[in-house]
């Protein structure tokens, strides 16, 4: 962990499903003062999942498709360029998020396969010893899964699953998915004041 809140976050999206985990989640980062640049890779595949599921259409003001507003934190980078800022250790990203986390993209990852932005950003994650979170999502796993999660937590990672807490009885899917994003902001350093504590 840094010893500072983490300022510079990779924020990255894949195609499984949960994209309103992801736009709570770009909402609370967008909203935190800390946070100061949010560089955010969707992949392919999370365009088709988003478009089932927030109606997305295409990659044109992305950002904005997804939180509904404009965003000058947040920073869209392509996942075919592999030259981006977050390819190299050089840069000084604090930390690096995957919500939801595809079994594909936790398979590349837990195997160092770098061919993409997410991967290689997540890569320079464990090699330079930074925070990486890997937010998986699939039901039912199996031992493939199974062992690429405990590859990628075994180099460094953690993992976050896709699993929503329901004891704060949320009233909404949004706030469901804003306390997980609250959950996983308080992992990384990063405490949120409307997050729900449990009295006992
Ligand atoms: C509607 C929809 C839902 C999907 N849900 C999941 C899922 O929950 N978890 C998963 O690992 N893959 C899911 N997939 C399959 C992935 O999108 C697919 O394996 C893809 O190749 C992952 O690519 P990526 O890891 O590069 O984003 C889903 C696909 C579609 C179209």
């Amino acid at each position: 962990m840094p010893d500072h809140p983490p300022q510079n976050l990779t924020v990255a999206t894949t195609g499984a499903s949960g994209a309103l985990f992801l736009k709570q989640f770009l909402l609370a980062v967008d909203r935190d003062r800390r946070v100061q640049t949010v560089d955010f890779i969707a992949s392919d595949s999370a365009l088709r999942v988003m478009a089932e599921e927030l109606g997305l259409r295409g990659r044109s003001q992305l950002v904005s498709q997804i939180i509904g507003k404009s965003s000058r934190k947040i920073h869209p980078q392509a996942n075919a360029d592999i030259g981006a800022n977050v390819a190299s250790g050089s840069y000084p990203a604090d930390a690096m998020v995957v919500i939801p986390c595809s079994v594909g993209t936790l398979a590349r990852i837990a195997n160092g396969i770098a061919s993409h932005l997410i991967e290689r950003a997540a890569d320079v994650c464990l090699k330079e010893k930074r925070p990486l979170v890997l937010c998986v999502r699939e039901t039912p796993l199996n031992k493939i899964h199974i062992r690429n999660m405990f590859r990628a937590a075994d180099a460094g990672a953690t993992i976050f699953p896709l699993i929503p807490a329901l004891y704060n009885r949320p009233s909404s899917l949004d706030e469901m998915a804003r306390e997980f994003a609250n959950r996983v902001l308080a992992h990384l350093g990063l405490p949120q004041p409307d997050a729900y504590r449990w009295k006992g």
